[in-house]
């Protein structure tokens, strides 16, 4: 006979599949911090007017980018970050209840619908599930979820068997401009698996889901250090799916850890870790966000510089670097946002004290980001929630601005940081 117990998780799996939410894995309950829990309150509170102001200004069928010298910056839906805007109205709805940002939220949405043929690149997680996805788990749409695994299948036609790994650019100029790189994959694809991991749950066919674990373990044999740093770009022989070099598009150089990276990184394995259950991912995730936290140069607020060895002897950049131009190291509030978010689910998957400890470093850039150093005050920034993140610093691009998928991911960690005080 089926115990009690087996019978629970096998309805908790069951419940879990149907919202379309990962598999449930076993959960270490942690209590949120009274204060901080009233620091992202107010936070979410401000947000909400902050958007409003942000959503006045924008353009229909364009997509906030960044707010640079007093001027709002778009892209239309087609750029990889065009997700974040609307599940970040979704958040804010979902924390306000407001009917203004539920309109705007679903307009946004069926804007988003058209690009689920895309094929172009591997944005698509980022671009539909950030999105759509989140429109999915608010609201349970049938039609949205056939949006979603039509995207899951166009993501998936970019899957490589002899590589074992999506490919996430059709092809890319060395940072030096010697050399094209044929089969780029980039540390950032982690975060496109959960799509794929979406479309097997909803659909019951595990060839998305086997997808996203072949291309997690080349992943991990070929995207870190022995110290868990990633590279940001491996470049793999198409025909034999042999690494061909391991460097950088967006960081300081080949050998050296991008912020951002980083971020993606533990927060594509933490998800993984959930929707697979397999322990070696969690123990990844642990090591890759050990990393981080412990760095001599993670700054003592943990909003990181954008690069982990700006300047640094033993890095040499590939590109044209002015030390001059930025004489302070610019930070990147993205990439605490992300780890923010990621180390706020991870807590939950460790026991005891080093499970606190990641939940604590999540408070501490929760705090951060919520102080008047990173969050603007109202009015300000152009709508945009937070300051100083930087996109693209060797291409002197988006550097020190407002970004949306730094307010994305930092809205994200907030209202996981808040839920946590409803599992009380
Ligand atoms: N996925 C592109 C970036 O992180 O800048």
């Amino acid at each position: 006979m089926i115990s009690r117990s087996k019978m629970m998780a096998v309805l908790l799996l069951c419940i879990a599949g149907a919202a379309g939410q990962g598999i449930a894995q076993k959960k270490v309950t942690r209590r949120p911090d009274a204060a901080v829990l009233q620091v992202a309150d107010q936070a979410l509170r401000e947000s909400v007017q902050q958007y409003k102001l942000l959503m006045r200004q924008l353009p229909p069928e364009k997509l906030p980018r960044t707010y640079e010298k007093g001027q709002l910056l778009t892209v239309t839906p087609y750029a990889w970050i065009s997700g974040f805007y609307p599940g970040s109205v979704l958040y804010l709805y979902e924390y306000a209840q407001d009917t203004a940002l539920l309109r705007e939220g679903v307009e946004r949405l069926r804007q988003q619908e058209k690009l689920q043929t895309v094929t172009a690149n591997h944005d698509l997680g980022f671009m539909m599930y950030c999105s759509v996805g989140n429109g999915y788990r608010l609201f349970g749409k049938p039609h949205d979820k056939d949006v979603l695994v039509q995207s899951a299948r166009s993501l998936a036609s970019r899957f490589y068997p002899k590589v074992g790994c999506i490919k996430s650019w059709d092809s890319v100029r060395s940072l030096d401009g010697k050399r094209m790189l044929q089969f780029p994959v980039i540390i950032d694809n982690m975060m496109n698996l959960e799509l794929l991991f979406f479309a097997s749950r909803v659909t019951g066919d595990p060839v998305y889901r086997n997808i996203a674990v072949t291309h997690t373990e080349t992943t991990l044999k070929h995207h870190f250090r022995p110290d868990y740093s990633s590279y940001h770009v491996v470049n793999y022989d198409g025909e034999t799916g042999a690494v061909k070099s391991q460097e950088t598009q967006q960081g300081f150089s080949d050998n050296s850890t991008w912020s951002r990276g980083q971020a993606w990184a533990i927060y594509g394995f933490t998800m993984v870790y959930r929707e697979t259950g397999n322990k070696k991912y969690l123990k990844a995730a642990r090591r890759m966000a050990d990393f981080f936290l412990h760095h001599p140069n993670l700054p003592a607020d943990k909003v990181p510089y954008w690069d982990f060895n700006v300047g640094q002897p033993g890095y040499d950049p590939d590109w044209n670097f002015d030390p001059q131009r930025y004489p302070e190291v610019p930070r990147d509030a993205s990439a605490a946002a992300v780890v923010s978010s990621a180390l706020i689910e991870l807590s939950g998957y460790v026991k005891g004290k080093a499970g606190s400890e990641y939940l604590h470093a999540a408070e501490a850039m929760l705090r951060s980001l919520s102080s008047p150093q990173y969050r603007a005050a109202a009015g300000e920034n152009g709508g945009f929630i937070l300051k100083h993140a930087s996109g693209g610093v060797p291409g002197n691009v988006e550097v020190d601005v407002p970004l949306s998928y730094a307010d994305y991911y930092y809205l994200e960690a907030l209202m996981r940081y808040r839920a946590l005080g409803k599992l009380q």
